[in-house]
């Protein structure tokens, strides 16, 4: 949602929060600002993007904080801009979250108390103010307010005259990282990750004071020690590495994202998984019913873990958009494990479903990308689906990523609940094997797909059509082209075109075909052929060209049941030079933020 760069050190600091925003701008990236603290705050905020704020200077300033802001209340403005002062002026707050009680707060304060911007953030500082005035310290001061705030926040804080900053967290995510002689806070990694990659995950309740001598973290009251990691991964994970985009490079990666993901989880005879799953066996034998919850291109890798799922660990799989989640009576907590899918493991809809079922006495396991963040915690166990850090808002390599998990998952569950034969247990794993080779000759014919996509620049609605595993990648390849492009696209189960859809159908709309699972394509033709006879022009994406018969098509080498997958990546490759060709700007969608903190 929105990101936190801090920054206590020798070096000059306007220009390492500066750095720091711009490495978070994925976060949010309708304005930004700055605060450095000394004697006195100087303050810089602008609206737009991080590129149109000068970073402040002052010579005296030993610390810094700054925001990169996806606005939730109030438009994006310079005054609704983070950070955020009290009356004086003397104390800077940047936050994200959202404070669910702040009109209440308002309230008590504006008898005495001028408010500028129409932001929930605002009366962090102002509270403060007001506990300051009675003489104590600025931690004093954040711990009392936060007593005040009901919601979700990430917060950091300076203050005048106040030595180093107070940082603090309920459900929002913040860690610190600890560099040789300086100390940096963000909302992740990414934010200070070329200076050092040791870092400290607060936890939820947590409330530190970080000066250049010391970090000093406190839970209810109590000082107390977390636990120091090194993360695996470096700046030049973080960084383009010569592609135009974050998400180009993301595509790329995908070879090497997936190799990560089974690395050292099959076995050499392809017939078994070794997936450190906590889990005790004998509960997993005893669930009846798994139910996935995830958002947006997790849902869709959800849809295609439900496919694998079902038939080969012989479960009931139900699949939930995670804000319309409520683990309903009906069903028996004991024998039902919820899965939650999140490759940032920060989305507020997705955390809030995965605490309404662990409330309700369901056992939960975590699909995540990110070490240490919040759904690692609140989880009953995580797998970690190792995509490497990804920047562009576009999810690309985590999607293939979380599907690759998931028939990881399969396996191990069929194999503990006797359910899958050794037969489909081969045929899965070899084609998770197959899987890396096979994306990467689809992107070894990625000029073939950029023609293609230039043919259909011009083209303002897209319809993506498949059966089976297709249709999860049909939902999953429309979203990456709307997303980025600002064209109208939607995915269809390709049978249901002709009870509705099929209206919206003319020459001007293409009409992508994922004609993948031989059964399921052979019914799929009968579905392209309607659209042909409207005059839709079709691109098949087939393993098998010569059968299909269609005009024009995207051909992917066969790779057994993740087949789709291997379309999917075609496909992220066609919706990424649809939007190049229009001048998109591709990382940073409108509207959109690469990790949604807030239900
Ligand atoms: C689309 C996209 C989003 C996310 C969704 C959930 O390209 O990235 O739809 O998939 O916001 O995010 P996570 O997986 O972090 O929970």
């Amino acid at each position: 949602m929105c990101g936190i760069i801090g920054y206590i050190g020798p070096e000059e600091t306007g220009r390492i929060v500066h750095q720091g925003l711009k490495n978070l701008e994925y976060r949010g990236y309708d304005s930004a600002g700055i605060a450095l603290v000394d004697d006195t705050i100087t303050l810089a905020k602008t609206e737009g993007q991080v590129d149109e704020l000068t970073a402040p200077r002052a010579d005296g300033a030993t610390a810094g904080i700054g925001h990169t802001r996806w606005s939730t209340h109030g438009e994006p403005t310079e005054t609704n801009a983070h950070p955020h002062t009290d009356c004086t002026g003397e104390v800077a707050v940047v936050h994200n979250g959202i404070i669910e009680n702040y009109e209440a707060l308002k309230a008590e304060l504006s008898d005495t108390h001028v408010f500028e911007s129409e932001t929930d953030t605002e009366v962090i500082p102002h509270f403060i103010e007001t506990q300051l005035e009675d003489g104590v310290s600025l931690l004093s001061a954040v711990q009392r307010t936060t007593h005040q705030l009901e919601g979700s926040y990430a917060i950091a804080v300076t203050a005048a005259g106040h030595e180093g900053i107070v940082v603090a967290r309920r459900d929002s995510p913040l860690l610190l990282g600890h560099g040789d002689d300086a100390t940096y806070v963000g909302s992740d990694a990414t934010a200070f990750i070329e200076h050092t990659n040791r870092v400290t995950y607060l936890e939820s309740g947590d409330i530190a004071r970080i000066t250049p001598d010391e970090v000093a973290i406190y839970n209810d009251g109590e000082r107390i020690e977390r636990e120091t990691e090194t993360l695996e991964w470096d700046a030049e994970a973080a960084g383009k590495s010569g592609y135009e985009h974050y998400m180009l490079k993301e595509i790329h990666e995908q070879p090497r994202a997936l190799r990560q993901a089974i690395s050292g989880r099959i076995d050499e005879f392809a017939t078994s998984v070794d997936l450190d799953v906590a889990l005790p066996e004998e509960y997993l034998r005893s669930v009846d019913e798994i139910q996935i919850v995830a958002c947006g291109t997790s849902y869709h890798a959800g849809l295609y873990a439900k496919g694998l799922l079902e038939p080969h660990a012989d479960v009931r799989v139900t699949v939930h958009l995670a804000s319309e989640y409520a683990f309903t009576e009906d069903r028996d907590p004991w024998r039902t494990l919820v899965v939650a899918i999140t490759q940032s493991g920060e989305t507020a809809d997705t955390l809030s479903a995965l605490r309404d079922a662990s409330r309700a006495g369901a056992r939960t396991l975590a699909l995540t990308n990110t070490l240490g963040s919040t759904v690692t915690r609140d989880a009953d166990d995580t797998v970690f689906i190792r995509a490497g850090p990804e920047i562009g808002v576009a999810a690309t390599k985590t999607f293939v990523s979380q599907v690759a998990t998931a028939a990881l998952l399969t396996v191990h569950l069929g194999q503990v609940r006797d359910t899958l034969t050794s037969e489909a247990a081969t045929e899965l794993l070899e084609s998770l094997r197959d899987l890396p080779g096979a994306v990467q000759q689809v992107l070894d014919r990625e000029a073939t797909i950029k023609r293609a996509a230039e043919t259909y620049t011009d083209s303002e609605a897209f319809f993506y059509i498949g059966r089976q595993a297709g249709y999860p990648v049909a939902l999953e390849s429309a979203l990456k082209l709307k997303e980025i492009s600002y064209d109208h696209a939607e995915g269809f189960a390709a049978g249901e075109l002709k009870h509705g859809p099929l209206a919206l159908v003319t020459p001007d709309t293409p009409v992508i075909a994922i004609l993948t699972e031989e059964a399921a394509a052979e019914k799929t033709i009968h579905n392209v052929k309607e659209v042909e006879s409207r005059g839709a022009p079709v691109i098949g994406v087939t393993s098998d060209p010569v059968t299909t018969d269609v005009a024009s098509t995207f051909e992917i080498p066969s790779c057994g049941p993740l087949e789709p997958v291997v379309a999917n990546v075609a496909l992220q490759l066609f919706a990424y030079h649809v939007a190049n060709e229009k001048g998109r700007p591709i990382d940073k969608p409108r509207n959109l933020a690469k990790s949604v903190t807030v239900e």
